[in-house]
């Protein structure tokens, strides 16, 4: 049996080769949860240090990844992104008639990409103009895109998620669950919502990422630097930046920064960055 330290320390080197996360010093509790949820999903019996060696040796990788990220979302998180989206950008759009093309870059469960879809929407309603927009929505878990893909939340009547510019009855369809209590109910996004996000796997560690070049008009990357190392976190940003449009829209966390592009960017709001220079 390895000791506690020399195994979280293991963890730490696979979680960081395959995906980039850097776990902090004060996360043992996290990790020994993190490792029997692991072989719960994995049925593995045997002694964990054999399985981190199989990990290793490329077998169970993605229950090891899907073990080891943290999803925590909500619909419109940091709301304000999304009235900016509303306000600023989509009319743009609007007016032109031009496909607005959108990524998600740390989609998880997928609240935030139907957001900005229903942004959308709400945006078409005010112009009085149908408005043409993708989104691309990806992320390194597979079972929490499958989640996003499948469109059912649980909805409390008291929960707070929604601004009051959203009303989420048409957005969603109410499903019948008797397990649930009283107080809250299940919820399905509606078709068209759905039908304009794409969900894709991707790792924001790759050292490219399959879009093209000055392809995006606005970037979601946010809650997820977070997981990485400053200097990692700089190389995420630079790689989805060449993605970006010149004039296109990067979203950032409340507590992310946006690194090397400061010199190439203008900022227009919280977190709230345009595109104004290439970077090289
Ligand atoms: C805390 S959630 C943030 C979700 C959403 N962006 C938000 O702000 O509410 C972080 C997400 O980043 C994903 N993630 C972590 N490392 C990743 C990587 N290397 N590539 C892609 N996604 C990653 C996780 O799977 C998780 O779903």
């Amino acid at each position: 049996m390895l000791d506690n330290n020399v195994l979280h320390k293991k963890v730490k080197d696979i979680l960081y080769s395959l995906t980039g996360i850097t776990l902090a010093e004060n996360k043992d509790i996290m990790i020994s949860n993190r490792l029997h949820k692991l072989q719960r999903d994995t049925k593995y019996s045997g002694d964990i240090n054999n399985l981190l060696n199989a990990i290793e040796n490329g077998s169970y990788t993605i229950e090891f990844i899907n073990s080891f990220t943290t999803n925590k979302t909500h619909f419109f998180r940091e709301d304000f992104h999304f009235t900016d989206l509303k306000d600023r950008i989509l009319p743009e759009f609007s007016k032109s008639g031009e496909e607005i093309k959108m990524y998600c870059s740390a989609s998880s469960t997928g609240e935030e990409p139907y957001s900005m879809a229903m942004t959308v929407f709400e945006a078409q309603e005010e112009t009085n103009r149908k408005i043409s927009a993708s989104i691309l929505a990806t992320d390194i878990d597979t079972n929490v895109l499958q989640y996003a893909a499948n469109g059912v939340y649980r909805f409390s009547k008291s929960s707070k998620e929604f601004p009051e510019w959203i009303k989420p009855q048409k957005y969603f369809k109410k499903r019948v669950n008797k397990t649930l209590s009283t107080e809250e109910i299940l919820i399905k996004v509606k078709p068209e919502v759905q039908r304009m996000v794409t969900f894709k796997v991707m790792n924001l560690n790759d050292s490219t990422y399959p879009h093209e070049n000055n392809h995006f008009d606005v970037i979601f990357c946010r809650n997820v630097l977070i997981y990485f190392s400053s200097e990692d976190q700089n190389i995420i940003l630079r790689k989805l930046f060449s993605h970006l449009k010149m004039g296109g829209t990067l979203y950032l966390g409340h507590s992310e920064n946006p690194h090397d592009l400061i010199n190439f960017v203008k900022r227009v709001g919280q977190n709230i960055f345009i595109k104004t220079k290439e970077l090289h």
